[in-house]
């Protein structure tokens, strides 16, 4: 039998944009147990991703952090060529930076509207345009968005956010197009609902319905996503870009009637 591309990272250095929240944990843990040294981006929680840091590091990893606000104009070329500097190179990046407010369309002012829009949609276009500039010329890479499920059927409360998902989809499939011939890969994944610590208490008829719909029966875990991320930037997925990888656990295979 011969050996096809691996699904190790060993040697490749991987930024994670929002490493300190619930995905972008799962997203961190994914990569460095994949064999990537990671670096660590927080906007707020940096004692998350200072705590992150030390686990990997204590598990044999090698991890660095950095902080930034991505909605702030040069944040992402400044925190992409911190990364590339730490790491002496830049191979893998996961934008799972985002924010997620539930607000009808009725109550919306402009403020809230831009707030979801320039967090999920306009620092994507910022990290991954700066992680393009990093990866051409120099052998390429691949960028991976976190987008959602609500890219293609909206949640009540979530127009600003699903519109800005399904904006983000199809900007990766463009960049996919563009950046390709530089060999860089950017891809997104599309996560159901994941789990958090409160979430049951927190919203029990939203995990309830999920738990019914989905054909796998539970919630999505942060290692599912993070599972599917070190995929992306793997060997395996090199004829892999511009595709959007939806996990959920089955949900999208139930009709909405
Ligand atoms: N949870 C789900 O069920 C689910 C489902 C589908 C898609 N998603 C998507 O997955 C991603 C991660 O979600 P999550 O549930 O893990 O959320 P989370 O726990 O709230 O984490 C969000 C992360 O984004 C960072 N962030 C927010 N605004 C930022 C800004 N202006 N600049 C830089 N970083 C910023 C936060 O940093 P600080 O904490 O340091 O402020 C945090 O690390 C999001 O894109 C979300 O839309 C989540």
């Amino acid at each position: 039998m011969t050996g096809g591309p691996g699904f190790g990272l060993t040697g490749q250095v991987a930024l994670v944009t929002g490493a300190g929240g619930g995905i972008g944990t799962g997203v961190a843990r994914g990569l460095a147990d994949a064999g990537a040294a990671v670096v660590l981006h927080a906007r707020h929680r940096t004692d998350a991703v200072e705590a992150l840091a030390a686990e990997i590091a204590a598990a044999g990893g090698r991890a660095h952090t950095a902080s930034a606000d991505l909605t702030r104009p040069d944040a992402s070329r400044g925190l992409v060529g911190a990364a590339a500097r730490w790491g002496g190179r830049l191979d893998a990046v996961v934008h799972c930076a985002g924010v997620q407010p539930v607000r009808e369309l009725a109550g919306m002012d402009d403020a809230a509207w831009r707030e979801v829009v320039d967090v999920n949609l306009h620092a994507a276009f910022g990290v991954v345009q700066a992680a393009a500039a990093h990866m051409s010329g120099r052998g390429g890479g691949s960028i991976t968005a976190i987008a959602s499920v609500e890219g293609s059927r909206p949640a009540h409360g979530h127009a600003h956010y699903s519109a800005a998902k399904a904006a983000l989809i199809m900007f990766a499939r463009a960049a996919a197009g563009e950046y390709g011939p530089s060999g860089i890969r950017v891809n997104t994944v599309s996560p159901g609902l994941v789990d958090r610590p409160g979430l049951a208490g927190d919203w029990p008829d939203g995990v309830r319905r999920w738990t019914a719909a989905a054909p796998l029966g539970r919630l999505g875990t942060p290692a599912d996503i993070g599972a599917a991320c070190v995929f992306l930037a793997s060997p395996a997925a090199s004829w892999i870009t511009g595709h959007d990888l939806v996990v959920d656990g089955g949900v999208g295979t139930r009709p909405a009637w």
